[in-house]
């Protein structure tokens, strides 16, 4: 894979470069409620800006259907980037349109623009492959060079990701280059114990990745909504807790396999329950309980590790050399709800090991819970991406920077 180093070397001057970055941030009510994405991608950016080039950003935000939807739209990222490199960036309200042609029309080397969300057009995410391709076409013509550096979406093999690089001379940004560093560490030559904490609501997005971890990871500490799916398979009753009965029998595999392979699966021991989900926008106390993880009243549902399993997985954690999670602990989001993904952060915090965030809720949830980013290993930008990486996958993005 060639690096944008090889492309600085070369010289870029007055060079139109496409960065196809992720500025995927959360927005509540317009403004962006965490701007980890849109900082990961700087340096490649000012690296750009400060040979000259003529720097064109694209990203994708949300999922909209293919045509422009005001909610969606890239603006908000585009003035907080502006803000952060300290410079006016210049953004085009379409994607290929005149636009988009002006805005890098009137680029001088050193400048930036912004083009509006990608999937504001079907062509990015089409499955077929030859609308996929026009529109890919449509956006090698606003360019001479492209950098991929959108790692969050490397799992994506949409028109921007896969098929454009394959148009235009391609580089890895900085942002690709590190997380892929990041992340072979944690597939080829761990260090050991290597403890994986995973959480978040569903087990099948997890299966995957728990499947290919069984083979690799000395511990498994499980949380979050996915857990009640075991507990249940160990054949508690978890009350009204978030459940995926279908998926029982593979977690039933699963624990018998770990339990054949020695690697250690560690379910929770006690839980918060409360009778209803807890009201995130106001915030208000709620009224919860501790239970042990086989005493789930028949009316209640588990919204969180309870207090013996936060001091379990503090202690499994902390002998760790590599520590890889993925998944918040409980509904984070609720201050009544959120010591079990704290505890889990903290320990992360105190481990002399090689800690990696795995992006989405769980990086998320270390930034808005007030815990210091240099703490960590690594805070992954990418949630789907890291996880479909650590199950083996080929992720499109990544292969199209590799031909
Ligand atoms: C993410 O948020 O994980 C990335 O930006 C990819 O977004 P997507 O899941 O909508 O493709």
């Amino acid at each position: 894979m060639k690096t944008i180093d090889e492309l600085l070397a070369d010289g870029v001057s007055g060079k139109r470069v496409f960065v196809r970055a992720d500025l995927n941030v959360p927005l509540a009510d317009g403004t962006i409620t965490d701007d980890g994405r849109i900082r990961a991608v700087l340096p490649t950016i000012k690296a750009l800006v400060d040979a000259g080039a003529k720097v064109v950003v694209a990203s994708h935000l949300g999922r909209p259907k293919g045509a422009p939807d005001p909610a969606f739209s890239l603006l908000p990222a585009a003035e907080r980037l502006g803000e952060l490199l300290g410079t006016p960036v210049a953004f085009a309200q379409d994607t290929v349109g005149p636009a988009a042609h002006d805005a890098v029309d009137g680029l001088q080397p050193g400048q930036v623009a912004v083009i509006e969300n990608l999937r504001f057009n079907a062509g990015e995410t089409s499955k077929d492959d030859a609308e996929r391709a026009g529109f890919a076409d449509r956006l090698a013509a606003l360019a001479d060079v492209y950098v991929g550096d959108g790692f969050g979406a490397v799992h994506r093999g949409h028109a921007s990701v896969y098929d454009l690089p394959k148009k235009l001379p391609h580089y890895a940004g900085y942002l690709i280059a590190t997380e892929v560093g990041v992340l072979k560490q944690l597939t080829e030559d761990v260090k050991r114990p290597y403890v994986v904490a995973l959480g978040g609501a569903k087990v099948s997005d997890k299966l995957a990745v728990i499947d290919e971890l069984l083979g690799k990871a000395d511990r498994l500490l499980i949380g979050g909504g996915m857990a009640y799916t075991f507990l249940k398979a160990k054949g508690y009753e978890v009350g009204i807790s978030l459940l995926q009965e279908d998926q029982i029998p593979v977690v039933k595999e699963y624990m018998e396999r770990a339990e054949k392979t020695g690697v250690e699966l560690v379910l929770p021991v006690d839980v918060v329950v409360s009778r209803a989900f807890p009201d995130l926008k106001a915030q208000a106390p709620t009224e919860h309980s501790v239970v042990a993880a086989d005493a789930i009243p028949a009316d209640q549902e588990g919204l969180d590790i309870g207090p013996r399993t936060r001091e379990l997985y503090a202690s499994k954690l902390a002998d760790a050399a590599t520590v890889f999670w993925n998944g918040p602990m409980g509904v984070f989001e609720h201050p009544d709800y959120a010591e079990g993904t704290k505890a889990v952060a903290q320990a992360l915090v105190a481990s002399d090991g090689f800690t990696v965030v795995g992006g989405g809720d769980s990086a998320a949830a270390v930034r808005t819970l007030g815990f210091d980013e240099n703490a960590f290993g690594h805070i992954s930008t990418g949630g789907g991406a890291s996880l479909e990486y650590l199950e083996g996958k080929t992720l499109p993005g990544l292969a199209a920077l590799e031909d």
